[in-house]
């Protein structure tokens, strides 16, 4: 963990938040490195659940919403709430669950007998700090889509089976953050609710659909297989809401621990929605005339969680180098082996040397040809072997170095990540070589 934390830092993907006066609370930003990658993740996920299917739309909803939805949701109550312990000495704060011992594990002081502790984030709107005017940074964003779902269904004209997606924040007031961007107040996820006919066996069959559907996405971007599992919760573990539960959990430098929950949700938000609300949110199936409350089967995966387990699973360190140059030969290598669609920067485009001026307009004629097309990056600091290093570092599929013989032959020379091998190519035909390989499959 903490040779991924000091890349992201030292390579710009990830850095804590308000640096400058020492950090905040477990929040952190996504620099421009940690921002694409983050974007390509998002982007994969949008497009497999709404582009590349016909029964799944996506929507964008507000962050801020009713606090009445919270109340109909039951996250201001207790099955929202972890159990909170404070030490009497030091007065730091833990959940129960984390502690092994009785004791403070900061300074050994006795603890406090445990509370219920609410994970919603309060906040008011307007300018009264009263109760009226409060309300709560959304908990989970999938009540943004039980909000839509009415007029989606309508306007998209949705026939059961059929599922809404969207990406966003959500926030919820932990209290303990852990393992980096692993567990903080602040973070992302990447919900679809799949509404479908309210029978068992409808149900066991979308569940195990989308439990073997979302294992796949991950497996395809290049997540080692023995690296993800499934987890089924056991009953005294399910959140209020859930009938039932199996987590997709990574294989963390400090164990098994949960990147995405597929969950039973039952009718739990639809009926609570329908009562608290008034509004009648039953589904009226043309075909056998029956109406009907659907039930929910729910993805849920954190997009944070995503972004440092695929960190984790490229990351690479290649013992004493594989670049031969003289400066590299006794230093360890660091290849991210990011999946193609993931990778931040697609392409680099290093001119041999940088004091050549005619080696330099050549390398910026292909940088403009291929930054049109695919996020690539002009590089002509350093040696070539720290630039292919840099570049191995961050993840870039192909590096294009320019050099002499480029100047007659109209050729670069291509370099793979992954296999070191170096090709030589025609510029004019660069857009397409490097197309078939960033794109095809
Ligand atoms: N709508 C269902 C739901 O929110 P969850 O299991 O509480 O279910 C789903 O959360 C996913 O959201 C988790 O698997 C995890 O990836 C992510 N997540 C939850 N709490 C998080 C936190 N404090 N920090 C980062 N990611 C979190």
């Amino acid at each position: 963990m903490e040779k991924i934390v000091s890349l992201c830092k030292r390579r710009g993907f990830i850095a804590p938040s308000s640096e400058i006066y020492g950090g905040f609370e477990s929040c952190y930003d996504y620099g421009f490195l940690g921002a694409l990658l983050k974007n390509n993740i998002k982007q994969s996920w949008w497009k497999t659940m709404t582009q590349y299917r016909d029964d799944i739309v996506g929507i964008d909803a507000s962050i801020l919403m009713s606090p009445k939805v919270w109340q109909a949701s039951g996250h201001l109550t207790a099955g929202f709430a972890d159990s909170l312990v404070e030490c009497k000495k030091c007065h730091h704060r833990f959940r129960k669950d984390y502690l092994k011992e009785d004791k403070c594990p900061d300074c050994g002081g006795q603890l406090t007998e445990e509370k219920k502790f609410n994970l919603m984030m309060k906040t008011f709107v307007g300018s009264i700090e009263n109760e009226a005017a409060v309300t709560y940074l959304r908990g989970e964003t999938c009540q943004g889509i039980y909000m839509n779902y009415q007029f989606m269904k309508n306007t998209m004209r949705l026939k059961i089976p059929f599922g809404i997606a969207q990406i966003g924040k959500a926030f919820r007031n932990e209290i303990t953050t852990r393992y980096f961007i692993f567990k903080t107040r602040e973070f992302e996820q990447m919900e679809m609710q799949y509404f479908i006919q309210p029978d068992a066996k409808e149900k066991k069959k979308w569940f195990d659909y989308w439990q073997k559907e979302r294992m796949k996405w991950y497996l395809d971007l290049g997540i080692e297989k023995e690296n993800l599992r499934f987890r089924e919760h056991r009953k005294d573990e399910l959140a209020h809401y859930a009938k039932r539960a199996i987590d997709v959990e990574y294989k963390f430098p400090w164990g098994w621990d949960e990147i995405e929950g597929i969950h039973d949700r039952g009718d739990w938000d639809l009926s609570n929605h329908s009562k608290y609300s008034g509004q009648d949110l039953s589904y009226f199936d043309e075909q056998t005339k029956k109406k009907f409350i659907p039930h929910i089967i729910e993805t849920s995966a954190g997009t944070d969680r995503s972004v440092l387990s695929f960190l984790i699973d490229a990351y690479q360190e290649i013992k004493e180098g594989r670049t031969k140059t003289t400066e590299a030969k006794k230093e360890n290598e660091v290849v991210l082996r990011l999946d193609r669609k993931l990778a931040p920067i697609k392409a680099a485009v290093l001119p041999l040397v940088k004091n050549k001026k005619d080696l330099v307009k050549k390398s910026k004629e292909v940088y403009d040809l291929l930054k049109l097309r695919w996020m690539s990056q002009y590089d002509e600091v350093g040696s070539i072997g720290r630039r292919y290093r840099r570049q191995d570092e961050i993840g870039t599929p192909y590096t294009i170095t320019v050099d002499f013989d480029s100047l007659k032959n109209n050729d670069v020379t291509v370099r793979d990540r992954d296999t070191m091998k170096q090709e030589r190519v025609k510029i004019k035909g660069l857009v397409d070589y490097l197309r078939e390989r960033l794109e095809g499959r």
